[in-house]
């Protein structure tokens, strides 16, 4: 069934603990039954995240020893500049300590008060920095990618263009700020955008003086996947399709945690000379002088060469058909999912699995809890306590249409033996469902689109 095996062997290895299920109940008390709060030494196979935890390869770890460490002009920068040259197809790079800060960047020189950014999903750090700026940050995912039940289709991180034609109607054109298109879609499972909806979202925000931004913290498992799946790309190499995807946009952001292959790190790359000035100046406030923008050159090194091994197509098959096979043994054992299976992990509908729990009882977060219990393994909510709000007058709970426990990948690091660890325990919960009752948030902090880091829950 899986044709291809990792295209890379194990040169070092991390220990794992083995923990009881009594000491996990234990920690799960301590840590009022949230992930963020278990320590990470007490997780077997850790699926909260994808973003830092890549296993770096030989050659990143070389790499590392040449660094630059020059303030001003450091050759590492250089070399990181061309890397991202060639693989965005734009001119100007200005690193940044992690993705969230070139957000940051991004967003004092896009979003504007009062007015809309619109977006497939934006991601959460874009849209607090929107937010706190007055921005209008609008979420206009197609139809079928808010609804996890429905039938796959190959592009559901796709944005629909009608909706953003609807309120430039409505509202005027001079009402929409940015478009920013976020490859893969973390918010509703990793889902792709195809070159047609970015050509023509991109064609269309033009026509109206808009500039458009891609939040590409995943753009190689995006470009893999419309290689894959969209007609006139299976003879494209992927660097010919990201150079494509970034020829219909102004400025890129990236996370370069995620596909650059590096455990910290960022990217503010544009084609707009004037933007970049700008984004130098924020730079040098925020982040550090431009060269080097809060990283050590050892960092721009290993990024040069993460970024270049991300878009190699042995990797790329290796990694989306990793996040399928555990799709698919999930699947045989009936475990609702987010179907097609993601690029960077899988993501199981809370609804679906509990039905006998309303989303006011945190089903997606019931299911993280009972899978670390079971298995030790740590996955992440991303559904009513994560994306869910207040109405701003009522006061009221808002529930948001996406409810799921998303099994984050991290690249290089895990085996199929894991994956297998995984379908068995979520299996095995799964056939017990009936057993499992809802939870009660006991404790929130004051922002709510962040209570997810902190909260407390009780079982009910
Ligand atoms: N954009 C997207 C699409 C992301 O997924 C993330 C981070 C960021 C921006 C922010 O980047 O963490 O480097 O500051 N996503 C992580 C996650 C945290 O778990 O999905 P950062």
């Amino acid at each position: 069934r899986f044709m291809t095996a990792e295209p890379f062997r194990i040169k070092m290895v991390e220990r794992l603990k083995k923990t009881t299920k009594e000491q996990r109940q234990q920690w799960l008390k301590e840590a009022r039954y949230n992930a963020f709060q278990i320590k990470a030494e007490n997780v077997y196979i850790d699926c909260i995240t994808d973003s830092g935890t890549s296993a770096m390869s030989s050659e990143q770890w070389s790499a590392l020893m040449l660094g630059d460490e020059s303030y001003a002009g450091s050759k590492s920068f250089y070399k990181l500049e061309a890397s991202v040259q060639d693989i965005f197809g734009m001119p100007y790079v200005q690193p940044t300590h992690q993705g969230r800060a070139a957000d940051y960047i991004m967003a004092k020189l896009y979003a504007k008060e009062g007015k809309f950014a619109i977006g497939n999903m934006h991601f959460d750090t874009f849209r607090g920095n929107a937010e706190v700026l007055g921005a209008l940050a609008v979420d206009y995912v197609v139809d079928n990618g808010k609804d996890t039940a429905s039938q796959p289709h190959p592009f559901k991180g796709n944005i629909d263009i009608t909706k953003i034609e609807r309120l430039i109607e409505e509202k005027g054109p001079e009402q929409v700020s940015v478009v920013i298109i976020t490859v893969t879609c973390n918010n509703n499972g990793g889902q792709p955008v195809s070159m047609k909806n970015i050509r023509e979202v991109s064609n269309l925000a033009k026509s109206h003086n808009i500039p458009v931004v891609i939040d590409a913290a995943r753009l190689s498992e995006n470009a893999y996947f419309i290689q894959q799946r969209e007609e006139g790309y299976k003879n494209k190499s992927i660097k010919e399709i990201t150079r494509e995807m970034f020829s219909y946009c102004e400025t890129a952001t990236m996370s370069s945690k995620k596909d650059g292959l590096v455990n910290i790190g960022g990217l503010f790359v544009t084609r707009n000379e004037e933007i970049l000035k700008h984004a130098q100046q924020l730079a040098i406030v925020h982040e550090g002088f431009i060269t080097y923008g809060g990283l050590a050159g050892r960092d721009l090194e290993a990024l040069a060469v993460g970024l270049q091994e991300g878009v190699d197509e042995q990797y790329l098959e290796y990694r989306i058909n990793q996040a399928k096979y555990l799709g698919d043994r999930l699947m045989e054992s009936g475990v609702p999912i987010i179907e097609p299976t993601g690029g960077h992990g899988v993501y199981v509908d809370g609804r679906r699995f509990f039905p006998h729990i309303p989303q006011s009882e945190f089903p997606s977060q019931r299911l993280v809890v009972a899978l670390y219990e079971e298995a030790g393994v740590r996955a992440v909510e991303l559904g009513a306590c994560a994306f869910g709000a207040k109405d701003p007058i009522t006061g009221k709970d808002i529930y948001p249409d996406v409810e799921a426990m998303r099994i984050a990948l991290s690249r290089r690091v895990y085996t199929n033996s894991h994956m297998d660890v995984i379908a068995n325990a979520l299996g095995e919960i799964y056939r017990n469902r009936d057993q499992y009752k809802g939870m009660k948030l006991v404790y929130e902090g004051p922002i709510t689109s962040l209570r997810h880091f902190t909260a407390g829950f009780e079982l009910l």
